[in-house]
Protein backbone atom coordinates (compact mmCIF):
# COMPACT_ATOMS: atom_id res chain seq x y z
CA UNK A 1 0.00 0.00 0.00
CA UNK A 2 1.82 3.21 -1.28
CA UNK A 3 -0.46 6.56 0.11
CA UNK A 4 0.39 10.48 -0.23
CA UNK A 5 -1.53 11.65 2.51
CA UNK A 6 -2.86 15.38 1.19
CA UNK A 7 -1.86 16.76 4.70
CA UNK A 8 1.32 15.91 5.72
CA UNK A 9 0.97 16.13 9.89
CA UNK A 10 -1.88 15.62 11.76
CA UNK A 11 -2.96 14.94 15.83
CA UNK A 12 -5.33 12.12 17.38
CA UNK A 13 -6.68 13.69 20.16
CA UNK A 14 -7.89 11.28 22.48
CA UNK A 15 -6.46 7.39 22.48
CA UNK A 16 -8.82 4.87 23.60
CA UNK A 17 -10.28 2.98 21.37
CA UNK A 18 -11.19 4.83 18.39
CA UNK A 19 -8.04 7.50 18.87
CA UNK A 20 -5.65 4.32 19.08
CA UNK A 21 -6.64 3.17 15.77
CA UNK A 22 -6.67 6.36 14.22
CA UNK A 23 -2.84 6.65 15.08
CA UNK A 24 -2.15 3.71 13.08
CA UNK A 25 -4.49 4.75 10.30
CA UNK A 26 -2.22 8.18 9.69
CA UNK A 27 1.09 7.16 10.41
CA UNK A 28 0.89 3.91 8.41
CA UNK A 29 -0.02 6.51 5.55
CA UNK A 30 3.00 8.06 6.25
CA UNK A 31 1.65 11.33 8.39
CA UNK A 32 3.62 12.73 11.13
CA UNK A 33 1.18 11.75 13.75
CA UNK A 34 1.34 13.90 17.28
CA UNK A 35 -0.65 12.63 20.08
CA UNK A 36 -2.19 13.51 22.75
CA UNK A 37 -4.72 11.98 25.72
CA UNK A 38 -5.26 13.98 29.16
CA UNK A 39 -5.24 10.77 30.62
CA UNK A 40 -1.19 9.76 29.77
CA UNK A 41 -0.99 6.65 30.95
CA UNK A 42 -3.72 5.94 28.84
CA UNK A 43 -1.96 7.70 25.62
CA UNK A 44 0.91 5.68 26.72
CA UNK A 45 -0.77 2.46 26.39
CA UNK A 46 -2.25 3.31 23.20
CA UNK A 47 1.24 3.98 21.64
CA UNK A 48 2.08 0.98 22.50
CA UNK A 49 -0.66 -0.75 21.49
CA UNK A 50 -0.16 1.14 17.84
CA UNK A 51 3.29 0.20 17.81
CA UNK A 52 2.25 -3.80 18.68
CA UNK A 53 -0.23 -4.29 16.04
CA UNK A 54 1.87 -2.70 13.34
CA UNK A 55 4.53 -5.60 14.35
CA UNK A 56 2.38 -7.98 14.09
CA UNK A 57 0.57 -6.70 10.89
CA UNK A 58 4.29 -6.74 9.45
CA UNK A 59 4.50 -10.62 10.43
CA UNK A 60 1.15 -11.10 8.92
CA UNK A 61 1.98 -9.75 5.37
CA UNK A 62 -0.06 -6.10 5.89
CA UNK A 63 3.06 -3.77 6.40
CA UNK A 64 6.19 -4.32 4.10
CA UNK A 65 9.07 -5.42 5.97
CA UNK A 66 10.35 -2.57 7.76
CA UNK A 67 7.07 -0.95 8.12
CA UNK A 68 6.39 -1.29 11.90
CA UNK A 69 9.56 0.61 12.72
CA UNK A 70 9.00 3.76 10.05
CA UNK A 71 5.17 3.76 11.55
CA UNK A 72 6.50 3.91 14.73
CA UNK A 73 8.98 6.63 14.20
CA UNK A 74 6.04 8.97 12.88
CA UNK A 75 4.78 8.84 15.61
CA UNK A 76 5.05 11.72 18.64
CA UNK A 77 3.32 11.55 22.11
CA UNK A 78 2.29 15.10 23.25
CA UNK A 79 2.61 16.35 27.22
CA UNK A 80 -0.37 18.81 26.08
CA UNK A 81 -3.35 19.50 23.70
CA UNK A 82 -1.42 22.53 22.28
CA UNK A 83 1.91 20.99 22.22
CA UNK A 84 -0.02 18.20 20.05
CA UNK A 85 -1.70 20.98 17.57
CA UNK A 86 1.91 22.55 16.46
CA UNK A 87 1.90 22.10 12.62
CA UNK A 88 -1.11 19.71 12.43
CA UNK A 89 -3.21 20.39 9.33
CA UNK A 90 -5.73 17.82 10.67
CA UNK A 91 -6.93 17.62 14.08
CA UNK A 92 -8.77 13.78 14.68
CA UNK A 93 -11.17 14.38 17.61
CA UNK A 94 -11.58 10.71 19.52
CA UNK A 95 -12.76 12.04 23.24
CA UNK A 96 -15.47 10.93 25.14
CA UNK A 97 -18.94 10.78 23.20
CA UNK A 98 -21.02 13.13 25.93
CA UNK A 99 -22.18 16.49 24.24
CA UNK A 100 -20.51 18.98 27.05
CA UNK A 101 -17.22 17.26 26.97
CA UNK A 102 -17.25 17.48 23.03
CA UNK A 103 -17.74 21.25 23.17
CA UNK A 104 -15.29 21.85 25.55
CA UNK A 105 -13.04 19.95 23.50
CA UNK A 106 -13.76 22.14 20.55
CA UNK A 107 -13.73 25.14 21.99
CA UNK A 108 -9.99 24.08 23.05
CA UNK A 109 -9.00 22.89 19.95
CA UNK A 110 -10.43 26.14 17.96
CA UNK A 111 -8.80 27.83 20.09
CA UNK A 112 -5.03 26.65 19.87
CA UNK A 113 -5.32 25.04 16.15
CA UNK A 114 -3.64 26.69 13.48
CA UNK A 115 -6.13 28.72 11.19
CA UNK A 116 -5.62 26.28 8.69
CA UNK A 117 -6.65 22.84 10.26
CA UNK A 118 -9.50 20.95 9.84
CA UNK A 119 -10.72 19.98 13.44
CA UNK A 120 -12.91 16.31 12.42
CA UNK A 121 -14.81 14.67 15.19
CA UNK A 122 -15.14 10.80 15.85
CA UNK A 123 -18.68 11.29 17.11
CA UNK A 124 -20.80 8.51 16.31
CA UNK A 125 -23.73 10.58 17.72
CA UNK A 126 -23.80 14.33 17.44
CA UNK A 127 -24.04 16.70 14.47
CA UNK A 128 -21.19 19.23 14.10
CA UNK A 129 -23.73 21.63 14.14
CA UNK A 130 -24.49 21.49 17.72
CA UNK A 131 -20.55 20.50 19.01
CA UNK A 132 -19.40 23.39 17.27
CA UNK A 133 -22.10 26.31 18.00
CA UNK A 134 -20.92 29.49 18.61
CA UNK A 135 -17.40 28.98 17.84
CA UNK A 136 -15.38 31.37 15.64
CA UNK A 137 -13.77 28.54 13.72
CA UNK A 138 -16.99 26.19 13.13
CA UNK A 139 -16.82 26.85 9.23
CA UNK A 140 -13.60 24.45 9.27
CA UNK A 141 -15.34 21.77 11.75
CA UNK A 142 -16.75 18.48 10.05
CA UNK A 143 -17.75 15.16 11.28
CA UNK A 144 -15.39 11.78 10.32
CA UNK A 145 -17.02 9.23 12.12
CA UNK A 146 -14.98 5.98 11.63
CA UNK A 147 -15.70 2.09 11.90
CA UNK A 148 -14.40 0.25 14.62
CA UNK A 149 -11.32 -0.14 14.48
CA UNK A 150 -10.27 2.55 11.28
CA UNK A 151 -7.25 0.55 10.95
CA UNK A 152 -9.14 -2.45 9.58
CA UNK A 153 -12.44 -1.36 8.30
CA UNK A 154 -11.84 1.91 6.10
CA UNK A 155 -15.38 3.37 6.30
CA UNK A 156 -15.31 6.91 7.72
CA UNK A 157 -18.98 8.88 7.23
CA UNK A 158 -18.17 12.32 6.65
CA UNK A 159 -20.90 15.30 7.73
CA UNK A 160 -20.49 18.64 7.29
CA UNK A 161 -22.04 21.33 9.64
CA UNK A 162 -24.71 23.88 8.93
CA UNK A 163 -21.84 26.25 9.09
CA UNK A 164 -19.26 23.87 7.71
CA UNK A 165 -17.21 25.33 4.71
CA UNK A 166 -17.77 23.30 1.15
CA UNK A 167 -14.19 23.18 0.56
CA UNK A 168 -13.50 21.98 4.41
CA UNK A 169 -15.98 18.92 3.06
CA UNK A 170 -13.77 18.18 0.04
CA UNK A 171 -10.52 18.44 1.51
CA UNK A 172 -12.00 15.96 4.54
CA UNK A 173 -12.82 13.69 1.77
CA UNK A 174 -9.95 14.10 -0.14
CA UNK A 175 -7.57 13.43 2.92
CA UNK A 176 -9.27 10.44 4.21
CA UNK A 177 -9.21 8.37 0.50
CA UNK A 178 -5.59 9.89 0.62
CA UNK A 179 -4.90 7.51 3.65
CA UNK A 180 -6.34 4.62 2.31
CA UNK A 181 -9.94 5.14 4.46
CA UNK A 182 -13.46 5.12 2.26
CA UNK A 183 -14.88 8.26 3.09
CA UNK A 184 -18.33 8.66 2.43
CA UNK A 185 -20.27 11.79 2.40
CA UNK A 186 -23.61 11.98 3.89
CA UNK A 187 -25.81 14.99 2.61
CA UNK A 188 -28.02 15.87 6.17
CA UNK A 189 -27.30 14.47 9.74
CA UNK A 190 -30.14 11.39 10.70
CA UNK A 191 -29.49 10.11 14.30
CA UNK A 192 -27.05 6.97 13.73
CA UNK A 193 -25.51 8.12 10.71
CA UNK A 194 -25.73 5.76 7.79
CA UNK A 195 -23.94 2.36 8.96
CA UNK A 196 -25.26 2.54 12.44
CA UNK A 197 -28.86 3.06 10.92
CA UNK A 198 -28.54 0.24 9.03
CA UNK A 199 -27.30 -2.02 11.32
CA UNK A 200 -29.71 -1.14 13.95
CA UNK A 201 -32.61 -2.18 11.00
CA UNK A 202 -31.09 -5.71 11.15
CA UNK A 203 -30.07 -6.35 14.75
CA UNK A 204 -33.82 -5.05 15.33
CA UNK A 205 -35.31 -8.05 13.07
CA UNK A 206 -32.38 -10.73 14.68
CA UNK A 207 -33.67 -9.67 17.93
CA UNK A 208 -36.82 -9.99 17.54
CA UNK A 209 -36.24 -13.21 15.31
CA UNK A 210 -34.32 -15.30 18.15
CA UNK A 211 -36.85 -13.63 21.30
CA UNK A 212 -39.68 -15.10 19.76
CA UNK A 213 -37.82 -18.61 18.89
CA UNK A 214 -37.80 -18.33 15.27
CA UNK A 215 -34.81 -19.55 15.14
CA UNK A 216 -31.16 -19.93 17.24
CA UNK A 217 -28.47 -17.63 17.44
CA UNK A 218 -26.36 -19.76 15.66
CA UNK A 219 -29.08 -20.00 12.70
CA UNK A 220 -29.82 -16.60 12.45
CA UNK A 221 -25.67 -15.70 12.78
CA UNK A 222 -24.86 -18.26 9.94
CA UNK A 223 -27.24 -16.04 7.63
CA UNK A 224 -26.00 -13.51 8.00
CA UNK A 225 -22.39 -14.93 8.16
CA UNK A 226 -22.63 -17.57 4.72
CA UNK A 227 -25.55 -15.97 3.00
CA UNK A 228 -26.24 -12.29 3.06
CA UNK A 229 -22.78 -11.57 4.48
CA UNK A 230 -20.70 -12.95 1.80
CA UNK A 231 -22.06 -10.94 -0.77
CA UNK A 232 -21.92 -7.27 1.41
CA UNK A 233 -18.45 -7.91 1.81
CA UNK A 234 -18.21 -7.40 -2.22
CA UNK A 235 -21.61 -5.17 -2.51
CA UNK A 236 -24.21 -3.05 -0.65
CA UNK A 237 -28.15 -3.65 -0.89
CA UNK A 238 -28.56 -1.94 -4.25
CA UNK A 239 -25.42 -3.64 -6.03
CA UNK A 240 -26.88 -7.05 -4.75
CA UNK A 241 -29.97 -6.61 -6.33
CA UNK A 242 -28.49 -5.45 -9.26
CA UNK A 243 -27.02 -8.82 -9.69
CA UNK A 244 -30.03 -10.34 -8.77
CA UNK A 245 -31.64 -9.72 -11.57
CA UNK A 246 -30.13 -9.83 -15.45
CA UNK A 247 -31.60 -6.65 -15.82
CA UNK A 248 -30.44 -4.92 -12.98
CA UNK A 249 -31.18 -3.13 -9.63
CA UNK A 250 -34.89 -1.22 -11.16
CA UNK A 251 -36.10 -4.78 -12.78
CA UNK A 252 -34.96 -6.33 -9.71
CA UNK A 253 -37.20 -3.87 -7.21
CA UNK A 254 -39.35 -3.55 -9.46
CA UNK A 255 -40.67 -7.14 -9.66
CA UNK A 256 -40.22 -8.01 -5.93
CA UNK A 257 -41.06 -4.76 -4.62
CA UNK A 258 -44.40 -5.90 -3.34
CA UNK A 259 -43.11 -8.44 -1.68
CA UNK A 260 -40.46 -6.47 0.22
CA UNK A 261 -43.63 -4.08 0.90
CA UNK A 262 -45.37 -7.31 2.32
CA UNK A 263 -42.25 -7.99 4.63
CA UNK A 264 -41.97 -4.75 6.00
CA UNK A 265 -45.48 -4.42 7.09
CA UNK A 266 -44.75 -7.79 8.85
CA UNK A 267 -41.44 -6.78 10.80
CA UNK A 268 -41.46 -6.13 14.41
CA UNK A 269 -41.06 -2.05 14.69
CA UNK A 270 -39.81 -2.50 18.75
CA UNK A 271 -39.08 -5.72 19.71
CA UNK A 272 -38.54 -7.42 23.31
CA UNK A 273 -35.12 -6.64 24.52
CA UNK A 274 -35.16 -7.52 27.78
CA UNK A 275 -32.88 -9.26 29.88
CA UNK A 276 -34.33 -12.94 28.65
CA UNK A 277 -33.25 -12.08 25.15
CA UNK A 278 -30.08 -10.68 25.61
CA UNK A 279 -28.89 -13.88 28.12
CA UNK A 280 -30.35 -16.15 25.61
CA UNK A 281 -28.03 -14.11 22.70
CA UNK A 282 -25.17 -14.41 24.60
CA UNK A 283 -25.44 -18.03 25.59
CA UNK A 284 -25.95 -18.58 22.11
CA UNK A 285 -22.93 -16.85 20.96
CA UNK A 286 -20.54 -18.50 23.40
CA UNK A 287 -21.76 -21.91 21.81
CA UNK A 288 -20.71 -21.19 18.88
CA UNK A 289 -17.03 -19.49 19.92
CA UNK A 290 -16.83 -20.52 23.44
CA UNK A 291 -16.36 -19.07 27.02
CA UNK A 292 -13.98 -15.10 27.00
CA UNK A 293 -13.98 -15.43 23.33
CA UNK A 294 -14.25 -11.87 22.39
CA UNK A 295 -10.65 -10.89 22.11
CA UNK A 296 -9.48 -14.21 19.85
CA UNK A 297 -12.34 -13.77 17.61
CA UNK A 298 -12.04 -10.08 17.47
CA UNK A 299 -8.40 -10.89 16.16
CA UNK A 300 -9.14 -13.64 14.02
CA UNK A 301 -11.76 -11.03 12.50
CA UNK A 302 -9.73 -8.13 12.18
CA UNK A 303 -7.07 -10.78 10.39
CA UNK A 304 -9.41 -12.05 8.23
CA UNK A 305 -11.08 -8.78 6.78
CA UNK A 306 -7.73 -7.65 6.11
CA UNK A 307 -7.69 -10.63 3.72
CA UNK A 308 -10.91 -10.10 2.19
CA UNK A 309 -9.43 -6.72 1.12
CA UNK A 310 -6.55 -7.58 -0.19
CA UNK A 311 -8.54 -10.27 -2.22
CA UNK A 312 -10.81 -7.06 -3.33
CA UNK A 313 -7.88 -4.43 -4.04
CA UNK A 314 -6.65 -7.63 -6.72
CA UNK A 315 -9.52 -7.98 -8.14
CA UNK A 316 -11.42 -4.75 -8.34
CA UNK A 317 -15.15 -4.54 -9.04
CA UNK A 318 -16.60 -3.75 -12.76
CA UNK A 319 -16.61 -0.13 -13.06
CA UNK A 320 -18.13 1.86 -16.61
CA UNK A 321 -14.52 2.43 -17.44
CA UNK A 322 -13.32 -0.92 -17.06
CA UNK A 323 -16.32 -3.18 -18.19
CA UNK A 324 -20.08 -2.29 -16.31
CA UNK A 325 -20.68 -1.53 -20.37
N1 LIG B 1 -15.87 2.53 20.15
C1 LIG B 1 -16.48 2.51 19.00
O1 LIG B 1 -16.90 1.47 18.48
C2 LIG B 1 -16.65 3.80 18.21
C3 LIG B 1 -16.87 3.73 16.82
C4 LIG B 1 -16.94 4.93 16.08
C5 LIG B 1 -16.84 6.15 16.74
N2 LIG B 1 -16.66 6.18 18.10
C6 LIG B 1 -16.55 7.51 18.71
O2 LIG B 1 -15.18 7.78 18.95
C7 LIG B 1 -15.05 8.59 20.13
C8 LIG B 1 -14.13 7.88 21.10
O3 LIG B 1 -14.71 6.64 21.46
P1 LIG B 1 -13.85 5.48 22.16
O4 LIG B 1 -14.67 4.24 22.05
O5 LIG B 1 -12.47 5.51 21.66
O6 LIG B 1 -13.87 5.99 23.68
P2 LIG B 1 -12.85 5.66 24.85
O7 LIG B 1 -13.57 5.87 26.12
O8 LIG B 1 -12.19 4.33 24.60
O9 LIG B 1 -11.71 6.78 24.69
C9 LIG B 1 -11.93 8.14 24.99
C10 LIG B 1 -10.58 8.77 25.28
O10 LIG B 1 -10.75 10.17 25.43
C11 LIG B 1 -9.87 10.61 26.46
N3 LIG B 1 -10.30 11.91 26.96
C12 LIG B 1 -11.01 12.20 28.08
N4 LIG B 1 -11.18 13.54 28.17
C13 LIG B 1 -10.57 14.09 27.09
C14 LIG B 1 -10.37 15.42 26.65
N5 LIG B 1 -10.86 16.47 27.34
N6 LIG B 1 -9.67 15.62 25.50
C15 LIG B 1 -9.18 14.58 24.79
N7 LIG B 1 -9.33 13.29 25.18
C16 LIG B 1 -10.02 13.06 26.32
C17 LIG B 1 -9.91 9.49 27.48
O11 LIG B 1 -8.76 9.55 28.35
C18 LIG B 1 -9.93 8.26 26.59
O12 LIG B 1 -8.63 7.79 26.32
C19 LIG B 1 -16.45 8.82 20.67
O13 LIG B 1 -16.95 10.02 20.16
C20 LIG B 1 -17.22 7.63 20.07
O14 LIG B 1 -18.59 7.86 19.93
C21 LIG B 1 -16.54 5.04 18.84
Amino acid sequence: MSLQPTIPTVAVIGTGVIGRSWIRVFARAGCHTRVFDPDQTQQSKAIEWAESTAAVDERLGFLAVGGAATEKQRIAPCASLSEALVGAGWVQESGPEALETKQRIYRELDAAADDAAILASSTSAHDMTTIASGLSGADRCVVAHPVNPPHVVPVVEVLAGRTTRPDVTERALAFLESVGQTPVEMHRYVPGFLLNRLQAALIREAVSLIGSDVASAAAIDAVVRDGLGLRWALMGPFGTGHTNADGGAGEYYRRYGDAYRALWADLDATPEFSDRVIERIHSGTEAMYGPDSAAAVGEWRDRLVRGIRRLKADDPAPTPETGGA
